[in-house]
């Protein structure tokens, strides 16, 4: 049996990606390897939102170069948005890539490296399937994702995603309740539902269809057997009343937002085209906490982009200082080219960038440490996982306020549970089981 693997960079929209890049291949009848040692065909599914990722990939082809120096049978194929920002050019760097594709293109994965024969060598740009509609390895039983957009038609400066991923389509809401149907009824409690910004969900249906996000989160808690609804990741400028109201409404859908703020500068997010500002920011927090109790709110924030003064950066702490988040992802700006920003004047130099991301840092997980503490002593509905990653004697689940919890007990994965908190990290809580929630 030939064997792959798949190796993935990247969000959780490309996670997902990889579930259909390894359910295709299996329908062709090839099989998982458990490392790159012993596959017939190495798949990489990758990412380009930052440098990082790019060069992090440049080490892992290097590898798979010499692999193929070996073994000349081995199939090479770069999927992903670095392979779509990249194309024809992929082939010019990585010669002995045989396949390149981007992230519209899975569906042919399979004509091109399961039949084994003449393959085009990049496929770009289509973007005509839901990854929803394809054959699918799941990668945990009790969770999944649910994918209910691709695209995006925001225009943030620094950001290339609308450039790799094309404009926002968004899927038809019976095809999202029947996905969601068949997961709960395979044993599935938890759904994350998956968009480059989920609360603009509906907008392209409009001629023939009157929806939006809100009712779709009513539909998805009506489904039996799911327990826990998620989404990710919404855009402030489109979190509107009635999914506020639909988050306090559904007990399914988790007391959880991760809303990605990037600055506390309103004159940066001008210039980002985030097209909120700082105030707007802060009436959203006040209004979701309002209308959620015990919400945890997470984002992501961007330090040194171009143009940001000290000035600025200080009003970005002030506004993290304010909300009191409960986790946040920090990046250093990473200009993509072909953004609106990587040409802009006024980049800032790397020392400061590095000086202010270790500063907000500090920030971040003294109060992400404060916000867990606060958790001691109460008792959190934990979805169990499996054993703990660190102590196999330990079991490890997530609250519904998405903080991971390493607890004593005896439930199994799969099971809802109560566990009392006793200690906590800033990104972890530790507790012991108390009594099962449901079966
Ligand atoms: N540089 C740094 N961070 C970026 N992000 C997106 N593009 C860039 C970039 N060019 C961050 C944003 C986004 C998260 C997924 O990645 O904070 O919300
Ligand atoms: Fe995800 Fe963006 Fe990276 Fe693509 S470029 S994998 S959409 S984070």
């Amino acid at each position: 049996m030939r064997r792959y693997h798949v190796t993935t960079f990247g969000c959780q929209m490309n996670a997902h990606d990889s579930e259909r890049i390894k359910g295709m291949l299996e329908s062709l009848g090839l099989g998982e390897a458990p490392s790159q040692e012993g596959a017939d065909v190495l798949v990489f599914n990758t990412c380009t939102i930052r440098e990082k990722p790019d060069t992090k990939l440049a080490a892992y082809l290097g590898d798979a170069g010499a692999r193929k120096r070996q073994n000349p049978e081995l199939v090479v194929a770069v999927g992903g948005c670095y392979a779509e920002a990249q194309q024809e050019r992929l082939f010019e760097l990585y010669p002995y890539v045989d396949v390149a594709f981007g992230p519209g293109s899975i569906p042919h994965l399979g004509e091109w490296i399961g039949a084994g024969g003449e393959a085009p060598r990049g496929r770009f740009g289509t973007h005509e399937h839901f990854a929803g509609d394809l054959p699918m390895h799941r990668e945990r039983r009790f969770s999944a994702w649910v994918q209910v957009s691709m695209g995006c038609n925001s225009k943030c400066a620094y950001c290339i995603v609308p450039a790799v991923r094309g404009r926002e389509q968004s899927r038809r809401p019976g095809e999202i309740l029947a996905e969601v149907t068949r997961l709960a009824a395979d044993g599935v409690r938890e759904i994350t539902l998956l968009g480059q910004n989920v609360n603009s969900w509906g907008r392209d249906l409009r001629s023939n269809l009157d929806t939006e996000f809100g009712e779709l989160l009513r539909a998805c808690d009506a489904v039996e057997g799911i327990e826990r609804i998620r989404f990710t990741s919404p855009h402030p400028k489109d979190f509107r009343e009635p999914v506020v109201t639909a988050m306090a409404d559904c007990a399914a859908v988790c007391e959880h937002v991760h809303l990605p703020v990037q600055s506390g500068s309103s004159r940066i997010l001008k210039a980002m085209r985030r097209t909120y500002d700082a105030e707007r920011y802060l009436r959203l927090v006040a209004r979701l906490r309002d209308a959620i109790p015990d919400l945890a709110l997470g984002t992501d924030v961007i330090v040194g982009f171009p143009g940001e003064t000290e000035a600025d950066f200080m009003q970005t702490l002030a506004l993290v200082e304010e909300v009191r988040f409960d986790s946040a992802y920090t990046f250093i700006y990473s200009p993509r080219q072909g953004t609106e920003a990587a040409t802009m004047a006024e980049q800032v130099a790397d020392e400061v960038k590095h000086d202010r991301l270790e500063r907000l840092v500090d920030v971040v997980q003294r109060i992400a440490a404060e916000r867990n503490a606060e958790r001691i002593g109460r008792i959190e509905e934990v979805l169990v996982e499996g054993a703990s990653r660190t102590d196999a004697s330990v079991l490890r689940g997530r609250t519904r306020r998405n903080t991971t919890v390493n607890f004593a007990g005896t439930a199994e994965p799969g099971e809802l549970v109560d566990v009392e908190i006793e200690a906590s990290s800033s990104t972890t809580l530790r507790g012991a089981q108390r009594t099962a929630v449901a079966a």
